[in-house]
């Protein structure tokens, strides 16, 4: 990976550090190591990872050399309950930069998948250190599969899971891709600490989702619920309702669309 490129694109604090490693375990262990010391922004970026971690305690499969593997350290002035908008912000950051790269319409898929022609494209961990009511540190973790053929992904992903090559027939480059990325981070950034902001931050994140409006499935950590995704609420919880017509908020959760 061509780091000195992506430098020279990136305009802005956040993503003036990067660290380069060619395998790691997983970027985001890197980055939490060093979420104290190293300045907020400092963007950890590896060629492979194996133990790539995804949501809900999954694995997140990180072969060499085709995808992205980026963590973003950020020190947010928030309570530990607003990090779900350092996520969405996230996604809306990764979302564009992907649309403005490759042309590809990706939408995010509450909380953060983003998807492309139904399937999945990439994912955001977000993890977060705290003390008491204090935010220490988050990290980012954006995983998105760039130039992996259809025939890379293993057999039981290659329904769900997809990449910009596959969508587009043609390479892309994961260092542009990088680099709009953390230019869209240091533009959105500053949203999360102001009211006006974040609503902002939230209506841009609506306009870019493909859940609301839908019935969805979602399967929290002790129940299965289906309803209609009316919207999120300031915090960027899912509002849900239910058949029964209450309104359930939901903060996390993994997510099907039905129809
Ligand atoms: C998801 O489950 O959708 C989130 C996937 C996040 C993967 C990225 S790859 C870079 C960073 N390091 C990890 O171990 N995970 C995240």
């Amino acid at each position: 990976m061509r780091i000195e490129d992506i430098r020279a694109t990136v305009k802005g604090r956040l993503g003036r550090e990067i660290l380069f490693y060619e395998t790691v375990d997983s970027t985001n262990t890197i980055a939490a190591d060093l979420a104290e010391k190293n300045p907020e922004g400092t963007v950890i970026l590896a060629d492979c990872q194996k133990k790539g971690r995804g949501r809900l305690g999954r694995h997140w499969l990180s072969p060499g050399g085709v995808n992205i593997y980026m963590s973003v350290i950020l020190r947010p002035d928030v309570e530990p309950k607003d990090t779900t908008l350092v996520t969405l912000m996230a996604a809306v950051a990764c979302t564009l930069a992907l649309r403005r790269v490759t042309g590809i319409l990706i939408t995010i898929k509450w909380p953060n998948d983003l998807m492309a022609s139904g399937k999945k494209i990439g994912g955001i961990l977000t993890e977060m250190k705290t003390a008491g009511t204090r935010v220490i540190s988050v990290v980012i973790g954006v995983g998105i599969n760039v130039n992996g053929d259809r025939d890379s992904f293993p057999e039981e992903i290659r329904g769900i899971a997809t990449s910009v090559k596959n969508e587009t027939g043609k390479q892309a480059s994961r260092e542009t891709i990088i680099a709009e990325i953390l230019n869209e981070i240091n533009r959105l950034y500053p949203l999360i600490e102001r009211t006006a902001g974040r609503d902002r931050l939230l209506s841009e994140w609506k306009n870019l989702t493909s859940t609301l409006g839908k019935q969805v499935i979602v399967i929290t950590g002790q129940e299965t619920l289906s309803g209609y995704a009316e919207s999120i609420d300031d915090e960027g919880l899912l509002l849900l309702r239910l058949p029964s017509g209450e309104l359930k908020s939901i903060s996390s959760g993994d997510l099907t669309i039905l129809r």
